[in-house]
């Protein structure tokens, strides 16, 4: 069985060809210390000023976490170029009221932070992980979406087995997930677990918006995955994890004391044809940009 391949961050970012061809191998990278801890303390600072900003009496929607989407929500639905706030599925008692505070309650934030924020703006567009990007191959890259995961103790929810791609669709296939530690993820925590190797498997499930509106995930191979051989991938604050939009992922439960934020890019390449079927959807005021501010 392959490992996970675990690297010392590149200075530059740009991956050295033997990382290149771990990656290709294993459709899944780790590179230590990527950033900064204070760059990863300012962004949860950033994020905690939002959450202080944020009125949940507004929303209530949760997130499923295990089934990745939320299916006839517009508030989730129409999120694609807006900050938008996802609980989790037990953070309400039965009466709809709040058990915890909220910055304990979050499944987590998307999808334009990187976008609409100039402190997540300036953490998504060094010129670091510009290199890394485009030591991957990429043209000309841009960044389709970002989120800030919470994975709160006690209720931050599983994930279950899924590629990216199913999601994040384009014509050729051109998703790679960028996944920051910005607190130390265990296993304990609900940390990211992977199948190495798996991404040279088809795309097993894709969800597109149906004629009538609705948002759909059909089966396009039922062979279940290899999930005895799935990879413990415990990360370090600082930590980048890269990995290839059909990189089979899932995330146990934090049933722990400590919570385990992340925040995740998704990056396609532009020459890529971008399906109006697909859930992200961003309005003509805010085209989706590459790593230039
Ligand atoms: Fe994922």
């Amino acid at each position: 069985m392959q490992k996970i391949p675990i690297y010392q961050s590149p200075e530059d970012g740009r991956l050295t060809a033997a990382m290149l061809a771990d990656f290709h191998a294993s459709g899944v990278i780790v590179l230590e210390d990527f950033v900064a801890a204070a760059a990863c303390r300012a962004l949860r600072e950033r994020m905690q000023q939002m959450i202080d900003e944020f009125d949940p009496a507004e929303v209530k929607h949760v997130f499923s976490a295990v089934e990745q989407t939320q299916l006839g929500d517009s508030y989730f639905e129409e999120s694609g170029d807006k900050i938008r706030f996802f609980f989790e599925q037990h953070a309400f008692n039965e009466r709809g009221e709040l058990i915890r505070p909220k910055q304990l309650s979050l499944n987590k934030v998307g999808h334009a932070m990187h976008d609409l924020d100039p402190v997540f703006d300036a953490f998504s567009r060094t010129p670091k992980l510009a290199a890394a990007v485009q030591s991957l191959g990429y043209l000309e890259p841009l960044i389709l979406q970002s989120m800030y995961i919470f994975k709160p103790p006690h209720i931050g929810g599983e994930v279950i087995c899924h590629q990216d791609s199913t999601y994040l669709y384009t014509e050729p296939e051109s998703c790679t997930g960028f996944w920051f530690a910005l607190e130390d993820a265990t296993t304990e925590n609900g940390c990211m677990h992977f199948i190495p190797g798996a991404h040279k498997e088809p795309l097993k499930k894709l969800q597109q918006r149906s004629a009538d509106g609705k948002l759909v995930l059909t089966t396009l191979d039922a062979t279940p995955w290899k999930n005895s051989e799935t990879l413990a991938t415990e990360a370090k604050t600082g930590t980048l994890v890269i990995f290839d939009g059909r990189a089979p992922h899932l995330s146990g439960p934090n049933l722990s004391d400590k919570s385990r934020h992340a925040y995740t890019l998704h990056v396609i390449e532009k020459g890529s044809h971008y399906p109006a079927e697909n859930w992200l959807q961003r309005s003509a005021d805010l085209p989706m940009r590459g790593f230039t501010h």
